[in-house]
């Protein structure tokens, strides 16, 4: 008895020596395999895995399915054991694993993939020694891409490129370099062209090189960048000295441009408006305040916030019927975010998740909360969201109006059907050919992906087959 009673405190001593923070997969192999299987197969109590649910499929529900458990049918109820966030967690680290094991697939016939409206080949139409960012069209049907190295490239439809001398010093820091590129809705008759990117202009935090993400405009004439105008840069005081989540997509709505800072790996700033991270902006085209914008009179809120609560927003997109602007959301563990994006409303981030941290620890215990918008749809697993475009043209006709989404880690490319507000489907179009960063329209209705497959950078074009 005393023998393991020194064993007991030897184990709780190095446990709390080496002081691993909880993870759910370490509270779930302790507390949960014993009765639902280490790879939540089932056992003594049925499988967590195989999508069917007496209590329910959200987290939500799964969350309450273990906090209060049913303990007459051989279910501990957990609330009074493990702390809410936990609970939250485990029951994100459940949906999480069900996704892993049961993968979606795109039909295949050799290299023709098969959608339920079309078949399409992919074919390569560009190759890059980086690593892609931002790929947007000129009305010609030419593209400027973005490498997050730091170059930008003319790239000619029929399949030239050239490399645009004299573009902006950016800082390749981390997640940080070159961002987005966006051709001006109005081209040529507005010549601009807006840039993202990394930058450090000389500020410090804490001795060490601190950026935040800028956004230019400039023209480009015989293949150089001219003409630039400093659009957004915010104050040194709030740069950052993080190579985390810099955003950033732009779009140009009715004479304004938006654009998005990720949280800087700095999340609860997020919902701090006076810092810059973590927030869609909206300026004048030209770069000043628009005196509309939705905390020009809040007290020390910074002014050109249109929304905030964002974690890495990576994808914005216009809607080409209603205008709205849609943003995807990178997130956590779990957690990518599809949202609607309206002025003044916070998005939750990190109040509210449907994700938990890459190392298992929970951040929230909540998923929703009053004053903090829902996203339109979500993704547990993640897929690593990224670049989005709402398709309009002719080649693939009965896409119209419908959001074509990039994701990085699950490797795949998106189109989601959206209503009246709403996402009512979501099919898988590309699957497996490498991590797709962005996807553009060309004006002829053309669709292109931007894909990294390890160290291969390439524009891909769907290639409709009849
Ligand atoms: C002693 C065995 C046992 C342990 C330990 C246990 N469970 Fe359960 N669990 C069960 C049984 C049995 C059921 C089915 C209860 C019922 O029929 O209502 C269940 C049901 C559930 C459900 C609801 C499933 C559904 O269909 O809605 C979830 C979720 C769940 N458990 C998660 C967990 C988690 C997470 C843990 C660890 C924190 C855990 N369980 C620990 C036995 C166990």
């Amino acid at each position: 008895m005393k023998l393991k009673l020194i064993a007991l405190t030897v184990a709780a001593f190095s446990a709390a020596c080496t002081a691993k923070p909880t993870s759910v997969e370490d509270v779930y192999a302790e507390n949960c395999a014993s009765c639902h299987g280490k790879q939540l197969q089932g056992g003594m109590g049925p499988s967590l895995i195989d999508d069917e649910w007496k209590g329910g499929s959200s987290a939500t529900d799964i969350a309450k399915s273990i906090s209060d458990g049913n303990p007459q049918m051989g279910m501990p109820a957990w609330k009074h054991a493990l702390s809410d966030e936990l609970i939250q967690g485990l029951a994100i680290y459940i949906q999480e694993q069900k996704g892993n094991q049961q993968p979606q697939q795109v039909t295949q016939k050799g290299e023709v993939l098969q959608s339920q409206d079309y078949a399409y080949s992919l074919k390569t139409v560009g190759e890059f020694d980086e690593e892609i960012w931002g790929l947007s069209f000129l009305p010609n049907g030419d593209s400027l891409i973005t490498e997050k190295a730091g170059d930008v490239w003319l790239l000619k439809s029929t399949g030239e490129k050239y490399k645009i001398a004299d573009t902006p010093k950016i800082w390749l820091n981390g997640q940080g370099g070159l961002l987005d590129v966006l051709v001006h809705p109005e081209y040529p008759k507005k010549l601009w062209i807006y840039l993202t990117f990394a930058e450090n202009t000389g500020a410090k935090q804490d001795g060490k090189n601190a950026g935040m993400t800028t956004l230019v405009r400039g023209q480009i004439i015989n293949n150089k960048w001219v003409n630039q105008q400093v659009i957004y840069r915010a104050p040194h005081d709030l740069h950052i000295a993080s190579g985390a989540h810099f955003g950033s997509r732009i779009v140009i709505r009715d004479g304004y441009v938006y654009f998005s800072i990720g949280d800087r790996g700095r999340m609860h700033m997020a919902q701090d408006l006076s810092k810059a991270n973590g927030k869609i902006h909206r300026l004048t085209e030209d770069g000043k305040i628009p005196s509309d914008n939705p905390f020009i009179n809040t007290k020390d809120a910074l002014q050109t916030i249109w929304s905030y609560g964002h974690r890495n927003p990576q994808g914005l997109a216009l809607h080409p019927v209603t205008n709205e602007i849609w943003e995807s959301e990178h997130g956590p563990r779990g957690g990518d975010e599809i949202n609607l994006i309206e002025p003044s409303l916070n998005y939750g981030w990190p109040v509210i998740t449907y994700g938990i941290n890459y190392n298992g620890q929970p951040i929230s215990d909540k998923t929703h909360q009053e004053g903090m918008q829902q996203p339109k749809h979500y993704y547990v697993p993640s897929i690593a969201t990224a670049g989005m475009e709402f398709y309009r043209g002719k080649t693939f006709a009965k896409w119209q109006n419908n959001l074509l989404l990039a994701s990085l880690a699950k490797q795949e490319l998106r189109r989601l059907v959206v209503k009246d507000q709403q996402v009512i489907s979501d099919e898988l179009l590309v699957k497996d050919q490498g991590r797709i960063r962005d996807v553009a329209v060309s004006p002829a209705g053309e669709i292109f992906i931007a894909v990294r497959e390890g160290s291969d950078n390439k524009v891909l074009q769907l290639v409709k087959v009849d």
